[in-house]
């Protein structure tokens, strides 16, 4: 049985380019870029090429970007880092949104358990944070505001740039989490009111376990690991230069390739709901998140009388690789965060199931997908 992958925002494939990017870095020898010697030399070489390639794609100076570990790193380095800087400074307060990645959500709450004033913004119904809000929330004394681009359950867009404006009039640093929308959405961030992102390598078709950190040049930031110098002392620790070397490979081909893989990720989208509508009619489903304000590749659907885990358990069991929510809340019964805070009944939370495409899907996987889930559906339904 071929499997089929909807997964794609818990974790993509790597793309044979980015596999070959790692090889040749991986079995290029075993140098340190922090070493003198040639081939310390070659392996720094790597890792600045790479950043050469982050510095094109998001339109900002190559100092100001520092690879770590993960996405997850990147979060907690954009939240500590900045901060204990602006504490410095006399700032405490802290403002992010009730549909955050638990990178960021958990790391504001060890901020407020640290003395930090911790606001968090409710969303709508859609999953959108108000504007207003926002702004009622964000004041001289706010250190760090933390918005997500796209969110990880839903795929809604956050106003990120027009609350970053915001943010700026109180010179609060802006962080966004950009992780499930970099790839689907486009990042200037010479235009962007943006002070620190997130990006991760292992939701754009590049290697787990490598994260990039833009800091803009002047922001408040410190530390968050201590050790040697690497990353002009940002982020301690030896790089992952062969994990580098494809994640630039794999931003490369994304950035390249971002209408086409837009448009690939819609057309399965509306394979996939035009196959459910046929099979089920549209009271057989409801979507969760913003119809439009959303990034193109994810799709969350409560299905009435269906509890999440008996549907993914069956799915699975006919081969198909779906989600309940965040990946790391995939295995634990708790009720999604983001679809709590967006006020939906609770019947529809735990009926929810996310579908998430992306590089190697075909309009036949959606058809088959979307007619598997109706029967699944039909057999389950108020058993
Ligand atoms: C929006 C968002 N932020 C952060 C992360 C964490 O990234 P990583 O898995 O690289 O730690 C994820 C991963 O699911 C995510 O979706």
């Amino acid at each position: 049985m071929k499997l089929i992958y909807f997964d794609h925002a818990a974790t993509t494939a790597m793309h044979p380019e980015a596999i070959r990017a790692y090889a040749e870095a991986a079995g290029a020898g075993p140098g340190n870029p922090s070493s003198l010697h040639a081939l310390g030399r070659a392996a720094r070489e790597r890792v600045t090429a790479g950043r050469d390639v982050f510095a094109e794609v998001l339109n900002v100076s190559a100092s100001d970007l520092v690879f770590t570990g993960s996405g997850t790193e990147s979060d907690n380095t954009a939240l500590f880092g900045a901060a204990y800087a602006q504490r410095k400074k006399g700032k405490n307060g802290i403002v992010t949104t009730a549909v955050e990645h638990h990178a960021v959500l958990n790391a504001c709450r060890k901020l407020e358990m640290d003395g930090f004033q911790l606001t968090v913004l409710p969303v709508d119904s859609n999953g959108i944070v108000s504007l207003e809000a926002a702004k009622a929330a964000i004041g001289d004394n706010t250190a760090v505001v933390s918005v997500m681009a796209g969110n990880n359950e839903t795929g809604t867009l956050q106003p990120y740039a027009e609350i970053g404006e915001w943010a700026r009039t109180y010179k609060a640093v802006m962080h966004v989490d950009a992780v499930q929308a970099f790839g689907y959405v486009d990042f200037d961030l010479q235009r962007l009111p943006v002070d620190l992102l997130t990006l991760s390598a292992h939701k754009i078709n590049g290697p787990q376990g490598v994260g990039l950190l833009y800091v803009r040049k002047g922001t408040p930031f410190q530390p968050l690991l201590h050790g040697g110098s690497q990353e002009k002392s940002r982020r301690a620790g030896t790089e992952n230069v062969a994990g580098i070397a494809a994640f630039a490979k794999a931003a490369e081909i994304v950035s390249i390739g971002r209408e086409a893989r837009i448009a690939h990720a819609e057309n399965i989208r509306e394979a996939f709901l035009s196959g459910l509508e046929q099979a089920l009619g549209s009271s057989g489903f409801v979507i969760n998140g913003h119809p439009d304000r959303r990034l193109p590749h994810i799709v969350n659907v409560s299905f009435p009388g269906v509890s999440s885990e008996s549907m993914l358990m069956n799915l699975d069991l006919a081969g198909i690789a779906a989600s309940g929510g965040s990946a790391c809340n995939s295995g634990s019964l708790k009720p999604s965060h983001v679809l709590t805070a967006m006020n939906l009944a609770p019947e529809r939370v735990s009926s929810a199931v996310r579908f998430s495409f992306g590089l190697g899907n075909t309009n036949e996987e959606a058809d088959k997908t979307a007619k598997m889930t109706a029967t699944i559906s039909a057999r389950l339904r108020n058993r």
